[in-house]
């Protein structure tokens, strides 16, 4: 018997941008918490750039120490000592045989047998190296899963620009790890309230019932940021908000508030519905689609001139199964109603997570008269005291514990491409201009006349 202990965790990017913001602060916040312990974690950052082991510290140290209060320093400085740096590039094979000798070591020296440990390898990396590092992990750096040991894969978007390369890539990631290996991450799905969705629909009476076409009249999943493409023109101007966002983090929310009651709560039976209600989404009509772009976009000097990426979209879905059968899901934009007397639900994942529910009530006085009002369920009031964990921090936790719920499968993917693409081609063809609005307003009024042709009537604004 061999005792599965000691893990490693390998952040490969370590000098960049994602690994410096996400991946180092949410290790070190799990370490402050106790579940990375010193006496079996150790974190190898990989990276081109050469740098010593204290080099890479420093850079932690300079993000994490203005970002966390005095009284961490002591944790950090310990939290620190966890990391080592191994320099090479992404396709260097001497570069991850000195990797694997480094954790060899670091597990030799943890008295765990080469084989036997745990190894998480997390790309912070932009897609195009993904296939060439993982065939060097895969050469070089695994784990044998018959000594009790595993090698965990954890990657993030963009799994490629539509169907085919996002096929494509999982095809080459397909044919080095097993899809239990694979851990694509999109960070909605560790957010506070998205997590909490599938307890507020499943877990309370009231809602079983009336969650379906008959009582719901329709669904807005609406994102907003109020700033533009702050230094990172050149990639937002190849993807867009529609690979950007769209059919990736809101499709998943969608998923979650669509998708019929699993078989249980085991990751794959999840997965499963998610699937099937993604394959339910009726082919998107041009007609209800409405494309912006804010107006200075261009100025921006990594993006083209004649750029028509657009910024802004407002796309009508609609799903056709016995749930939701001639209803529609508002992705990015605005809240609507066409009914008097109507309830509104509001789940706002952020900022400032709460859940409402408007109701009409009786207005307090003598008179007797109506108003709206809420049952407001406001997080920042409600639990004062509970510090609400960064999205990367819980999925990076559900990596070590090796729990996929919130991570896409492959198939999921490809459903999720099969949506889009068609849409993507014609707006890459030319074929679909954006229009332009001004930067903090709500975007082209054109997409608040189809939501008005669709039915809708706008009651407050976003
Ligand atoms: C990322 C996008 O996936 O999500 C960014 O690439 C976007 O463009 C970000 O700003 C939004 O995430 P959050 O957690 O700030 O809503």
């Amino acid at each position: 018997e061999h005792e599965v202990k000691c893990l490693s965790i390998i952040v490969l990017g370590a000098s960049g941008d994602l690994a410096k913001k996400k991946t180092f602060p949410a290790l070190f916040h799990l370490f402050q918490q106790g579940f990375l312990q010193e006496n079996d974690v150790h974190i190898f950052g990989y990276a081109r750039t050469k740098l010593s082991d204290d080099d890479l510290r420093e850079r932690i140290r300079g993000y994490l120490s203005h970002k966390s209060s005095s009284g961490q320093t002591e944790v950090l400085s310990r939290f620190l000592q966890l990391i080592k740096y191994v320099s090479g590039s992404y396709d260097s094979e001497d570069g991850f045989q000195l990797l694997n000798k480094e954790i060899s070591e670091h597990e030799i020296s943890k008295n765990s047998q080469p084989g036997t440990s745990r190894r998480l390898f997390y790309l912070a990396l932009p897609p195009s190296v993904y296939p060439s590092v993982c065939r060097m992990i895969r050469r070089y750096c695994m784990n044998q899963s018959d000594l009790g040991g595993w090698t965990r894969i954890v990657v993030e978007k963009p799994f490629g620009k539509d169907l085919k390369s996002a096929e494509d890539l999982s095809a080459q990631l397909g044919e080095l790890f097993d899809e239990q290996q694979l851990y694509r991450i999109d960070h909605y799905l560790g957010k506070e309230l998205v997590q909490n969705l599938l307890v507020v629909r499943f877990a309370n009476r009231f809602f079983l019932p009336l969650w379906n076409r008959d009582n719901i009249d329709n669904i807005q999943i609406v994102f907003r940021e109020d700033f533009g493409t702050e230094g990172r023109g050149g990639y937002f101007d190849e993807y867009g908000i529609i690979r950007d966002i769209i059919q990736n983090h809101l499709l998943q929310v969608l998923c979650l508030v669509a998708m019929e009651k699993p078989v249980s709560l085991k990751p794959e039976h999840i997965r499963d519905e998610k699937v099937k209600v993604l394959q339910s989404v009726l082919p998107i009509k041009l007609e209800e689609v409405v494309l912006g772009q804010y107006e200075g976009y261009k100025d921006d000097s990594t993006v083209s001139d004649s750029s028509n990426t657009p910024t802004f979209a407002t796309v009508i879905l609609r799903i056709d199964n016995e749930r939701w059968e001639g209803h529609n899901f508002h992705l990015l934009d605005l809240s609507m109603c066409k009914k008097q007397g109507r309830n509104e639900l509001v789940i706002r994942l952020q900022p400032s997570e709460a859940m409402y529910m408007k109701l009409t009530v009786k207005k307090p006085g003598l008179e007797m008269s109506t108003i709206q009002s809420e049952l407001d369920l406001s997080y920042g009031l409600r639990y004062q005291d509970v510090k609400i964990p960064e999205a990367y921090e819980r999925l990076i936790l559900d990596t070590i514990r090796g729990d996929q719920q919130h991570f896409v499968r492959r198939d999921e993917l490809r459903v999720a491409w099969e949506i889009f693409t068609p849409l993507l081609h014609r707006i890459d063809a030319g074929q679909l201009e954006p229009i332009s609005y001004k930067p903090g307003s709500r975007g082209p009024a054109e997409a608040d006349e189809l939501l008005a042709k669709a039915g809708y009537v706008q009651t407050h604004g976003y």
